[in-house]
């Protein structure tokens, strides 16, 4: 079942090495008549990944878009940036058996894929997985409970 929801967007960000396949999860989005909020970047120039994820993050964290899809060139650096945030949950994916995981166990709000290391359409298939998988609940939400510090 679709954890979209109809009054709030996808949100959407990468750096540079991100910035193609974002643009084709936008319009496979936009094909499923599913609205997005794009948080840059908008080129491939060169770019650093905290400028865009940072505020993509901040979005997922005062509920103005849920979930998000954050993508880089490995993943590991814009994954590394949005966990900062403590109301953020951003699983970096390169099959759909981790995208259906990463929301059933840990309640991901975020789905990071790595652009330079992913086919794209390996990468739609990981986004339906992400964006059709409830979270399970039970003994998961007692341990995502206990992620955040501070
Ligand atoms: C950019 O060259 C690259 O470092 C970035 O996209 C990402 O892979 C970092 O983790």
């Amino acid at each position: 079942m679709s954890i979209i929801t109809s009054d709030r967007p996808v949100g959407l960000c990468s750096d540079h090495a991100g910035y193609e396949l974002k643009s084709i999860i936008e319009g496979y989005l936009t094909s499923q008549n599913i609205i997005w909020e794009d948080f840059g970047t908008d080129s491939t120039d060169s770019c650093d990944y905290p400028d865009y994820a940072h505020p993509c993050a901040l979005a997922v964290e005062n509920g103005s878009v849920y979930p998000a899809i954050a993508i880089c060139g490995t993943g590991n650096g814009i994954a590394m940036t949005l966990n900062k945030h403590q109301g953020v949950r951003a699983a970096l994916c390169w099959s759909t058996e981790l995208a259906r995981l990463a929301r059933e166990h840990n309640n991901a709000n975020v789905l990071v894929l790595p652009g330079r290391f992913i086919d794209p359409t390996v990468a739609l298939d990981i986004v339906d997985t992400f964006l059709n998988t409830e979270f399970e609940g039970g003994r998961h939400q007692r341990r995502i409970d206990k992620i955040p510090v501070g």
